[in-house]
């Protein structure tokens, strides 16, 4: 497929095009759901209004119109696809498993299997469709150092695949601040889209962002950037048709101190807005896992149980 390149927007020339560049901004998709302001700011333009200008004409090139029906929404959803997780109680609960042009979030304690559920989506999304994959590659940003190519490999032999065409066809981003976290997704706009990537993963969405903005006086600004991340997210999934999966942290919930103490996932409203559909995990007994689906449009409340084996993620088996 022919990539529209920004020189094509209309009034924009070179040296546009290439300013757009040199701020992050890349393809012509990721330019159309810019937020003016944040491209004033990074672009470096003095007014909203030039920015706006450049913007409306990215969403016009795109032929993105403001009006449709939802004729036109259901014939477009249609194409969406769904990526098993290899274990099938768990697809199940996610309603056929990891959905595309929606986020999932992954949330849960340390140890509760967030990164192994990623680790094992990143080799299903590579099988076809017809084996429940999306036959895509993967785009993996790694937050937290926790990639394990060693643990994709294993899991990639024992699903019985080529363990390193596996690993080749997994495009690895290790992220180490908010605002490369930022600066990379606009550049994922065009990577997806001339990679043939059907999954993205961000493990975990939050750590840099609890980790820069310390204290009450920086939530603000903190809930503010996260929330246009989490959009910009979101619209990835949406022009490219594909899978975003994101894990988050759990957090200690103060108001419950001194009787019970509860978690709650990292990230308050603006995760919970985000995010198409929400799942809690915790540990059990015996090396197993518990799955809790406690947010979706259209998915009901419900919790079942899977274990971590080298296979990744698979069925607990009935005894
Ligand atoms: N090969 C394996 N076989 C069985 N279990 C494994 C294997 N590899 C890892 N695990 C299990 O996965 C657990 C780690 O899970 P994971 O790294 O997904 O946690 P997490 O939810 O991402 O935690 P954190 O918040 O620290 O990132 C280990 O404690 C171990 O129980
Ligand atoms: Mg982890």
């Amino acid at each position: 497929m022919k990539r529209v390149q920004l020189e094509e927007i209309e009034g924009i020339g070179k040296a546009t095009a290439k300013r757009l560049r040199k701020a992050g901004y890349t393809s012509v998709e990721a330019l159309a759901v810019t937020p003016a302001r944040e491209l004033m700011q990074k672009a470096g333009y003095k007014d909203l209004a030039s920015a706006e200008r450049i913007v409306e004409a990215a969403r016009k090139t795109l032929g993105a119109s403001s009006f449709t029906t939802a004729w036109e929404h259901w014939k477009l959803t249609r194409n969406r696809m769904r990526c098993t997780t290899g274990s099938r109680t768990l697809d199940a609960l996610l309603g056929g498993g990891v959905e595309t042009r929606a986020i999932t979030e992954f949330v849960g304690p340390y140890g509760s299997g967030k990164t192994q559920i990623c680790l094992t989506l990143s080799v299903t999304a590579q099988l076809p469709p017809e084996n429940e994959g999306l036959g895509g590659n993967v785009l993996f940003f790694d937050t937290e150092g926790t990639f394990s190519s060693d643990r994709v490999y294993q899991i990639a032999a024992n699903l019985g695949l080529n363990p390193e065409q596996a690993l080749h066809n997994i495009i690895l981003s290790r992220i180490y601040t908010s605002d490369h976290q930022v600066l990379m997704l606009d550049y994922a706009f065009q990577k997806c889209a001339e990679e043939n990537v059907k999954l993205v993963i961000v493990d975990s969405v939050i750590s840099h962002f609890r980790s820069e903005f310390v204290g009450r006086e920086t939530l603000a600004e903190r809930q503010q950037k996260l929330n246009e991340y989490m959009h910009k997210l979101l619209r990835l999934a949406e022009i490219l048709n594909l899978a975003v999966v994101v894990t988050n942290q759990a957090q200690a919930n103060p108001a419950a101190w001194g009787y019970t103490i509860t978690d709650r996932p990292a990230g308050g409203h603006v995760l919970a807005h985000a995010c198409t559909t929400r799942v809690w995990l915790r540990r059990a007994e015996g090396g197993k896992r518990i799955a809790k689906v406690f947010d979706s449009p259209c998915l009901p409340e419900a919790e079942r149980i899977f274990k971590i084996t080298e296979k990744g993620i698979e069925d607990v088996k009935e005894t």
